[in-house]
């Protein structure tokens, strides 16, 4: 059957991701039916990542691979055969080797979830940036949507949000109050990055 985008005006988005999946369900919710875009793939290096039965249960096909397949060029590749326009990490831990950069030049969105550039770089995802926000004793922490480039965390920041460290935070605390500021935000800014190719 002819997907939507066979209109060329409907922007290709793919997303990848390690994990469970919650940012990629909602921008796959976000986008279904939309004139704008459409989430061709969901792409995944990790074999029981909660990602592949959300990607399922969407209707959206998902792709599996390892590490070197995402340095050999098989990745870029299966990304390129799709025609895809967009590539948003949601919760995808491995470093975009610099041939995928270079193909998706301002094309790659990354959300983290801490205020970079404080508590970024390799070895700060999930629990463990939340476990250091609170050892530093940091009042607010938040979330931070930035393009992507050759080194971990370092692009350019489109946008930030805030949200409180409470006295009796646990990392899962503050993880969930992080959550709900990603769902809510992460979906529009894809929004924003599809409009500005379809008016580029
Ligand atoms: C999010 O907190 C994201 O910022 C980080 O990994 C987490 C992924 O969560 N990079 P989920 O898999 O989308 O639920």
């Amino acid at each position: 059957m002819a997907g939507r985008s066979h209109l060329r005006s409907v922007k290709r988005i793919a997303i990848l991701a390690s994990g469970s999946g919650s940012n990629a369900q909602r921008i796959m919710e976000h986008f279904r039916g939309s004139a704008l875009a459409e989430v061709v793939l969901v792409g995944c290096d990790q074999p029981a990542a909660g990602v592949i039965q959300r990607a399922w249960d969407q209707g959206v096909a998902s792709y599996l691979f390892n590490g070197a397949q995402l340095r050999d060029g098989s990745v870029l590749r299966e990304l390129q055969g799709l025609k895809v326009d967009l590539v948003v990490l949601a919760g995808f831990l491995r470093l975009i080797p610099p041939d995928l950069v270079r193909a998706f030049p301002d094309r790659i969105l990354n959300i983290h979830p801490a205020l970079l550039p404080k508590y970024g770089g390799k070895g700060m995802y999930g629990h463990h940036v939340h476990a250091a926000v609170i050892a530093a004793g940091e009042a607010e922490s938040g979330i931070t949507i930035h393009r992507v480039n050759e080194h971990y965390d370092e692009g350019t920041i489109l946008f930030q949000a805030t949200c409180p460290v409470l006295p009796d935070d646990t990392p899962d605390t503050l993880a969930q109050r992080i959550h709900a500021l990603e769902h809510a935000h992460f979906p529009r800014l894809v929004q924003q990055e599809v409009a500005r190719l379809a008016e580029g």
